[in-house]
């Protein structure tokens, strides 16, 4: 143990001297769009919880409810005896929001990610990834043992010509972010439906920060450009604009059942807690009637966007809630991160491996429950933070 104990303070030191260590803020309040950090109430400037529905009252209440009704956990595999009538029916409710066939509910969008291409190709089989799809797509490939060939960011021309040179693959996937985590931009999914047609490749869209979020009803990439047919896979997670816990994937019946077979985080991993299933259940009701709630979201995210733009800095090419803010090297990242906590605005720096060595950047991404108040008190923050010479955007 000693000898453990050496080679990780090595490491750690290492981590320590590039910069890269990390630490997180302890939150002692609920997650709303102003916490409590170190005593102190700071406005949240990097959370997932878009539509504010982690403290929506009717969705607490339905988790009570089912704590009452059916207990804290659900005890077993879904598998074994684990799967409960919470479960299916969120299932039933995912696949009609998605207006797909069928869904399948994972404990983690992490864990959708891994099980379900981790089981759908594998050796002598060819994925292709946008460069800056999620980590969890990226470990499932590496799982699945798969080729993982990658193409620049949204480059769809490269992507064309990795499917020329290798058209003779028998099963090809490809995969993409809807919106992009780091960069909030958002993937050209009418192009990549006609190029995974032409090339007889699957196409699978991970819409983790898109689901709630973007279109009319919330449904997500797709319906944010009315593609009705010709994405095969969609995955999404529970834990972001639904503020619970969760991951999802949907399509045909034939897919889900496949998974539901085959994918080890699936099969050998307790189900979801039912109070998670049902708050999911209502957070799923709030947030596809909540057109409101994505109006003010999109206020609110134009204007930050606008005003940061205005004040100079490079918001690169965000074009929904997530709004990087880049900041180039990891110290000026990490110091006009505590600059602004100093100012009450909690936006924490995003640093390798995350993102690329000289991309680091703040992360910003806007609530529909910010007020005015909120999102003119974190505009003046960086407003002061431009004028302290000390700082570069
Ligand atoms: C694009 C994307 N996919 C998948 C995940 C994993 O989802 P979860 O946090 O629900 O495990 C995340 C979360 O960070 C994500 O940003």
């Amino acid at each position: 143990m000693k000898g453990l104990d050496f080679l990780l303070r090595q490491e750690l030191g290492g981590l320590r001297r590039h910069g890269l260590f990390r630490e997180m803020k302890r939150i002692d309040s609920a997650q709303g769009p102003v916490v409590n950090i170190d005593g102190r109430e700071v406005i949240l400037l990097s959370s997932n919880n878009y539509l504010g529905l982690a403290t929506h009252p009717e969705v607490i209440k339905a988790q009570i409810d089912a704590l009452r009704e059916f207990g804290t956990g659900s005890c077993a595999s879904r598998l074994i005896s684990g799967n409960m009538n919470l479960h299916e029916e969120l299932e039933r409710r995912i696949a009609a929001f998605k207006h797909e066939e069928s869904a399948i509910v994972f404990s983690t969008g992490y864990m959708a990610n891994l099980g379900t291409i981790s089981s759908l190709v594998g050796e002598g089989d060819l994925v292709i990834c946008d460069k800056l799809n999620h980590a969890s797509i990226i470990d499932g490939v590496r799982l699945s043992r798969a080729r993982l060939r990658t193409y620049p960011h949204k480059n769809l021309r490269k992507l064309k010509d990795i499917l020329e040179k290798e058209k003779w693959y028998k099963k090809k996937l490809i995969i993409t972010d809807g919106v992009f985590s780091m960069d909030g931009d958002i993937a050209f999914i009418p192009d990549l439906v006609k190029l995974s047609t032409e090339f007889n490749a699957i196409l699978m869209v991970d819409d983790a920060h898109a689901t709630g979020v973007l279109g009319q009803t919330g449904r997500g990439t797709c319906e944010h450009f009315n593609v009705k047919t010709g994405v095969d896979i969609q995955m999404g997670t529970l834990s972001k604009a639904f503020g619970l816990l969760g991951g999802y994937i949907t399509g045909s019946s034939s897919l889900t059942e496949y998974i539901r077979n085959r994918a080890r985080s699936f099969i050998y991993t307790t189900g979801l807690p039912p109070t998670i299933a049902a708050g999911c259940i209502k957070a799923i009701e709030i947030a596809e009637k909540g057109e409101d709630l994505r109006k003010r979201l999109w206020r609110n995210a134009t204007k930050m966007r606008r005003a940061l733009k205005e004040l100079g800095f490079d918001t690169m090419e965000s074009e929904t809630q997530i709004i990087p803010v880049l900041t180039g090297d990891v110290s000026n990242t990490m110091r006009m991160a505590e600059r602004l906590f100093e100012m009450g605005v909690f936006a924490p720096g995003v640093r390798p491996p995350t993102v690329p060595k000289n991309k680091c950047r703040l992360r910003v991404s806007i609530m529909a429950t910010h007020k005015d108040a909120h999102i003119d008190k974190v505009i003046d923050s960086f407003r002061r933070l431009k004028d302290e010479p000390r700082y570069k955007s």
